[in-house]
């Protein structure tokens, strides 16, 4: 069944695979990014089932983008929420915490609950966001980036729990992938590092099965496994 489906955060990386995957599927795909020009390069690809919205999520003005992307696409029956920034800050720069909490907190939480409320009204809908392996353990090199992402982990389980026990008919599916080979990587170490295009296949599958949770690349389990159990004296050190 054909479904329209915002991506946040799909001008590169991630999102922009998702984008090309779901226009491949004949679904209506509306896709968002600062980055215009690279935006509109998707677009060209499938020209009648993708839809641009150009804006900065930390901007003042996110609901009407948001919209008119839902006008430009008729309708919402899925979100991806994908946009977010890591960055190394071995400095501990203020400047470098308040951009990642501005995007991938604040800004990611404006988003969330937009798109909680729209499906509410209309009764069903499905939320699925791009949160890291990285929530499970703070980081000495990227504090923000971290607890991001467990601030992000935990607000959808409280969006889950909100559907489930309203009744809402509101799903939320969390993914977690390890190390993925996009620009925002670059910094990282890479062992078990996916390709972009095995990431995104197995998220579109893991949202169309409408799991709960889900690691990418699936061994990433392991590693999340471990790290729960790991302990601190030997997290610590390495
Ligand atoms: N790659 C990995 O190894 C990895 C691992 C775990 C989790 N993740 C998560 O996966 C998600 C996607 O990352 P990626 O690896 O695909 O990186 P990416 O290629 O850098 O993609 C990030 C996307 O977010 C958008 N974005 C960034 N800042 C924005 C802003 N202020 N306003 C609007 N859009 C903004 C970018 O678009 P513009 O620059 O055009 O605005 C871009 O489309 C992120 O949430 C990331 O934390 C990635």
């Amino acid at each position: 069944m054909m479904k329209k489906v915002i991506i946040v955060g799909a001008s590169s990386g991630i999102g922009r695979h998702l984008a090309l995957l779901y226009a491949q599927e004949g679904n209506k795909v509306g896709i968002t990014g600062r980055r215009g020009n690279m935006l509109q390069e998707i677009q060209h690809q499938f020209p009648d089932n993708i839809s641009i919205q150009k804006f900065d999520n930390t901007s003042d003005n996110i609901t009407l983008h948001l919209n008119q992307l839902i006008s430009k696409i008729g309708g919402l029956d899925l979100l991806i929420l994908s946009s977010g920034i890591g960055k190394i800050n071995l400095k501990l720069d203020w400047n470098i915490e308040k951009e990642m909490i501005d995007l991938n907190v604040v800004a990611w939480t404006e988003i969330a609950d937009f798109v909680f409320h729209f499906f509410q009204h209309q009764k069903h809908g499905h939320l699925a966001a791009i949160t890291s392996i990285g929530s499970i353990r703070g980081e000495g090199r990227a504090p923000a980036y971290n607890a991001s992402k467990a601030f992000q982990v935990n607000y959808l389980e409280g969006l889950r729990k909100k559907s489930v026990y309203g009744k809402l008919n509101i799903l939320v599916t969390d993914i977690q992938p390890g190390f993925v080979r996009t620009a925002m990587a670059e910094s990282y170490p890479r062992f078990w590092e996916a390709s972009v295009e095995k990431a995104a296949q197995q998220i579109f599958h893991a949202i169309e099965k409408k799991k709960k949770k889900v690691y990418i690349t699936k061994r990433w389990w392991l590693i999340a496994h471990l790290l729960k159990v790991l302990p601190n004296g030997i997290y610590y050190k390495i």
